[in-house]
Formats: C-alpha cells, sequence, structure tokens
C-alpha cells in the first residue's frame, strides 16, 4: 500500500473520478452515478468527506459521503431522494451520521486492501466529527449469479448471515458493518434488480450527549 496516496477531492480530480464511477457500476443507469458536474459540486460543499486514493498522478479509488439524519423508522430511500442534488446537497454538518454515497477502487487495483483503507479514513472522520456511524446503500453485484433462485432480499439475508459470498456487501461486513434491510428501487440496475442493502457500521466512540443535537 506504500505507493498510494489518500486525498481529500479537489476539482482538478472530477474528471477522473468521474471516469471510475461509470467503469465500476456497468450495469447501472447513468443517471444514478456521480458524474463529473457532481463530482464538481461535491468537491465546493463537502471535500473532507470525499476520500480520492491515487497511484501517482492516477485516480484508482474514492469513497464518498455526506453527514444526514437518518430516520430508522422509515428506512426506505433510494439514493437521489437521500442525497439530493449532485448527490452531497443534503449535506448537512449537524447530521447524525455519515451516509457513504460512493464507493469504488479501480478493477485493476482491487484486492489490495484500498477499500479498507477508504473505511479506514471514513471511519476516522466520523470519530473525529463524532457522529454515531456510517449508514450506506450496499451494492450486491454477486446478486445476478442467483437471480433465477431467489429474490434480492433472500440474498442478502444470506450474504448477512454468511452462507453466500457477494464481491461487495461480504467485504463490508468484513469492514465491521452490520446488515439493517433490503432497499427497494435504490439505483436503477438490471443486474440487482434495482435492490441494495442497507448498510450501517456504529460508531463504538460515539458520544450522543456532546452531539450537535
Ligand atoms: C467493493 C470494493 C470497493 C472493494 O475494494 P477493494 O480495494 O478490492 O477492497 P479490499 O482490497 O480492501 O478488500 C477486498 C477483499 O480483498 C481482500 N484483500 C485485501 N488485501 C488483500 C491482499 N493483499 N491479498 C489478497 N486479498 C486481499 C480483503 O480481505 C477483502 O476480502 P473479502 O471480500 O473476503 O472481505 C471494490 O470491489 C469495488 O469497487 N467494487 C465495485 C463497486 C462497488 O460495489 N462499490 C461499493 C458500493 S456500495
Amino acid at each position: 500500500m506504500k505507493q498510494f496516496t489518500v486525498t481529500n477531492l479537489t476539482e482538478d480530480l472530477a474528471a477522473q473520478c468521474a471516469a471510475l464511477e461509470l467503469l465500476a457500476f456497468p450495469h447501472a443507469d447513468p443517471a444514478d452515478l456521480l458524474d463529473e458536474e457532481d463530482i464538481r459540486v461535491y468537491a465546493q460543499t463537502f471535500p473532507e468527506g470525499f476520500f480520492v486514493v491515487m497511484d501517482g498522478d492516477r485516480v484508482v479509488g474514492q469513497g464518498a459521503g455526506i453527514f444526514l439524519d437518518f430516520d430508522f423508522d422509515h428506512p426506505q430511500h433510494t439514493i437521489a431522494e437521500i442525497t439530493g442534488p449532485h448527490q452531497c446537497g443534503n449535506h448537512d454538518p449537524d447530521g447524525e451520521w455519515y451516509y457513504g454515497t460512493d464507493m469504488v477502487v479501480h478493477p485493476d487495483y482491487r484486492r489490495q486492501g484500498i477499500g479498507g483503507r477508504l473505511y479506514g479514513v471514513r471511519k476516522d472522520l466520523v470519530v473525529r466529527h463524532n457522529k454515531a456511524g456510517i449508514i450506506a446503500g450496499g451494492h450486491i453485484p454477486g446478486f445476478a449469479k442467483h437471480r433465477t433462485e431467489m429474490s434480492a432480499p433472500e440474498y442478502i439475508d444470506r450474504v448477512a448471515t454468511g452462507e453466500l459470498y457477494d464481491p461487495t456487501l461480504s467485504f463490508q461486513i468484513e469492514n465491521g458493518f452490520r446488515v439493517a434491510g433490503a432497499l427497494e428501487n435504490y439505483l436503477h440496475d438490471d443486474a440487482t434488480d434495482s435492490y441494495s442493502a442497507l448498510i450501517v457500521w456504529d460508531n463504538p466512540e460515539y458520544n450522543k450527549s456532546k452531539a450537535a443535537r
């Protein structure tokens, strides 16, 4: 991991970050993905929440998120609804949670620990700001192989219990996340029947009495 550096988003990286996004979600509707303009707006809105991994001048990974409040009594949401304009418009500095809007590692750079490192810097941010934890809609790329045998919610349950392996969701569980349900119509993607898993990492150092509200 020595050759990689982690930095916060700047506008000059937007074109590379947008290209990486398209590469990582080949079956998703591009309208649901971050484009170059979205990323430029992100850089002006909350660059501290958007981490970029560089191999020299090349962007090889990114993990982004915003602060917001979350209602666990009404957990269903789409990526567009929860994040707002440019997938960062709903950023609220006083929000209780860090909501992960994006997590991608270049296919040629996977399984070398970059994703784990991105979770590490996100968790540090959450601890530093005394937030309750991280919430995200976890992608389930491995579901495509099981689509004829079971529904997406059943697949998510079986990955959560460890019975099935998913290249993304299992990695997230390995990184300390718990599965809190299935999100319908989260992001339009034929390979996942548009489902994602609702995943949560609880900050063990969170002090609610000292939180912004
Ligand atoms: C999910 C994703 C971000 C993971 O990135 P990554 O850099 O490969 O993550 P890591 O290398 O830290 O970990 C991935 C796996 O490689 C293993 N690994 C890490 N370093 C390794 C090494 N040096 N040698 C062998 N295996 C290694 C990890 O243990 C982990 O295994 P697991 O799946 O059994 O938990 C990446 O696969 C990706 O971009 N997927 C497509 C987009 C996506 O689904 N994003 C998530 C949206 S919610």
